[in-house]
This record gives structure tokens, C-alpha cells and sequence, in this order.
């Protein structure tokens, strides 16, 4: 459940932006600068966690997928599917939501409002989903592959383990199944 005190706010051409500094200028600079342009051209929809002075949080979201390019031989491919899927049909990839960028206001970090984040897409991504999605995925800073790790996802390769970023995925299905 995301914390009742705070408005979840679908973003919208008008919107006027609250207080938002989350300590990262990338993250700062893509809510201010491209967000609207990114809702405008159907590539993410960003939403605003609202408090009444600050903007508490906000992530943006992409549709994904994960493929056999993202792993580094087919036989660590099939190893992954055969992990994930239990059905005989084999695809050639699978549909994903991409958490595209999530930060948290200085002021409201270490409060569980990531982790809140994170649970309500799991629950949301499970029960009212217009098409099928079987992944989380996110290409997370460094900085933040523990908070990750600690909300169950999982690395999806070895291949990226000096990058600045890693991708990282959750599996909704057994969520589903619950
Ligand atoms: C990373 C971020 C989203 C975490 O949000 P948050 O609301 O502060 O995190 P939570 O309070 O839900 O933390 C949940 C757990 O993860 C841990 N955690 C939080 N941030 C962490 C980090 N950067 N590194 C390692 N662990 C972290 C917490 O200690 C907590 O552990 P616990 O369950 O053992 O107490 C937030 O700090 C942030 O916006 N950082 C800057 C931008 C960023 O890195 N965004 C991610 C882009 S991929």
C-alpha cells in the first residue's frame, strides 16, 4: 500500500511540479526537463507521489521486454527459461514493465516509500494489467542494487557486473499464483 498521506498523481501536460531533489541530477534533471515530452511521445508514463508541498516520489514506466540478447550465450538463455517458465512453449522473449527511473525526495528517503513503490507495481502489474507482463525489469544504479536485492529482484546476467548499471528483474507470476 503506498502511504495514504500522499497523492499518487498520473503526470499531465499542466502539471506544476513540486519541490523534488532526490540527490541524483539525471533523475532531478529527467522529471523536470523530459518527463512531459516523454508522456507526450507514448514512450513512459511518469507518476507523482504528492505531498502538499513536495513531490514524495516519482517513477516513470516503460513497457520491456526480455529477450535471448540480453544474456550472454544461448545456453545461459534456456537456463533462464527453464528457471522461469514452467510450460513446454519456449518464447522468444517475454513481456516486461521497465521501472525506467524511480527517486525518492531527500527528505522522505529511508522511510520504506521505495520499497511502498515497489510492492504496489508488483500488485498492480499482477491484478490490473491490460496486456500480459511477466517481468519487473530496471536497469539500476550501482548505488541502489541493494534496495533492489532487498525487494526480491534478481541480476539478470553476469555480463554487466562492472557497469554502471545493472539490470535487474522481479517474476510476477508466482505473485499471481498466491
Ligand atoms: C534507492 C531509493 C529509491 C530507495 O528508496 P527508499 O524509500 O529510501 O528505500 P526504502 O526505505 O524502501 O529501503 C528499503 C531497504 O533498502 C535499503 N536501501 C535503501 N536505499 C539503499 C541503497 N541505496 N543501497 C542499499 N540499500 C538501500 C534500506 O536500508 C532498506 O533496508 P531494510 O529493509 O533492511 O531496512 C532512494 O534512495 C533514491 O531515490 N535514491 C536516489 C535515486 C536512485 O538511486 N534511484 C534508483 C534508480 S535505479
Amino acid at each position: 500500500m503506498l502511504p495514504g498521506e500522499f497523492k499518487l498523481i498520473r503526470l499531465n501536460d499542466e502539471h506544476y511540479f513540486k519541490h523534488f531533489d532526490c540527490g541524483d541530477g539525471d533523475l532531478n534533471e529527467f522529471l523536470i526537463e523530459d518527463s512531459k515530452n516523454f508522456l507526450r511521445s507514448l514512450l513512459a508514463v511518469t507518476y507523482l507521489l504528492e505531498s502538499d508541498t513536495h513531490t514524495v516520489a516519482f517513477f516513470s514506466l516503460f513497457n520491456d521486454k526480455i529477450t535471448a540478447e540480453d544474456f550472454s550465450s544461448n545456453r545461459k538463455w534456456n537456463q533462464f527459461r527453464s528457471s522461469v517458465i514452467s510450460s513446454e512453449k519456449r518464447f522468444k522473449s517475454y513481456p516486461a514493465m521497465k521501472i525506467g527511473r524511480l527517486g525518492i525526495c531527500e527528505e522522505y528517503k529511508g522511510l520504506k516509500i521505495g520499497t511502498a513503490i515497489l510492492d504496489f507495481l508488483k500488485g498492480w502489474f499482477v491484478d490490473y494489467n491490460r496486456t500480459g507482463c511477466k517481468f519487473i525489469t530496471v536497469d539500476a544504479y550501482r548505488e541502489s542494487l541493494g534496495f533492489y536485492e532487498r525487494n526480491e529482484f534478481k541480476f539478470l546476467t553476469e555480463n554487466d557486473k562492472e557497469e554502471d548499471t545493472r539490470l535487474m528483474y522481479f517474476d510476477l507470476l508466482p505473485l499471481h499464483l498466491n
